[in-house]
């Protein structure tokens, strides 16, 4: 399976620096990365009209959809515009969202929804906060937002699950590979319940990954990419990650 490399930009930079960026980017990934890896950005809404035009060996994606297909939602983008905007993936459940913007399982599996019905991919992400690992209860956790929030469809050509510890998130801390090891094989044992090509969904581990983490993350079964939050703004980084696949 080729690894997936996902740049989630958050909400960070401008319209120039957004350009810089996604220059930057295409500028580094070589033949032989192609090879190894899929590429996806996921910049700013604001910010897709302006990277669409520099995209030659990334893929676009979005941070976030609206579960309703069109009319009076004041603030929230559709699917499809995502699509009309030539977007291919959509994270969703993203912990920030689900944490500041109070986004349920049934919230996520229905924007999942939503986005599959016009044939974007998503990255719905999963991951316990630091307490309930303390309280050893990552699988439970992780196992309930598998159920509710994936979509009726969901299937290992329309999603795509990231893990992410929400400890781990822009904390500087990593879980470690027997950690991942252990979470990414209860996923895929999960998945291979619940979906008929479970075993072919890709498992990106997301939290504080960097160049030098990546090759020991890499190396970890059903590890089959990474979202990447702050390393993803800068295309040394980002790449750097990805030499490591
Ligand atoms: P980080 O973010 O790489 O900055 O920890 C990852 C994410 O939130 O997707």
């Amino acid at each position: 399976m080729k690894k997936l490399i996902a740049g989630n930009w958050k909400m960070n930079g401008d319209i120039s620096s957004a350009t810089s960026l996604i220059r930057g980017i295409e500028a580094k990934i070589t033949p032989d990365l192609q090879n190894t890896c899929d590429f996806v950005v996921c910049p700013p809404f604001v910010h897709l009209a302006a990277v669409k035009p520099h995209l030659t060996s990334c893929r676009l994606g979005a941070q976030d959809v609206s579960e309703k297909p069109n009319g009076a939602v004041t603030g929230d983008i559709s699917a499809a515009m995502l699509k009309d905007m030539a977007c291919d993936y959509v994270i969703l459940g993203h912990s920030e969202r689900r944490q500041f913007h109070e986004e349920t399982d049934m919230l996520v599996a229905a924007k999942a929804y939503a986005a599959n019905a016009q044939g974007l991919v998503t990255i719905i992400c999963v991951g316990e906060t630091e307490t309930q690992r303390m309280a050893d209860q990552q699988n439970m956790v992780v196992e309930g937002q598998l159920n509710g929030s994936l979509p009726e469809g969901a299937d290992a050509g329309n999603t795509v699950i990231a893990y992410e510890p929400v400890w781990a998130i822009g904390t500087g801390k990593t879980a470690t590979a027997e950690d991942i090891r252990a979470m990414h094989a209860f996923i895929r044992s999960k998945l291979i319940e619940k979906l008929a090509d479970g075993a072919n969904v890709r498992i990106l581990y997301g939290g504080s990954v960097k160049p030098a983490n990546a090759a020991e993350i890499f190396a970890v079964a059903d590890v089959n990419g990474a979202l990447i939050g702050g390393a993803s703004l800068k295309p040394e980084d980002f790449l750097g990650i990805a030499e490591h696949s």
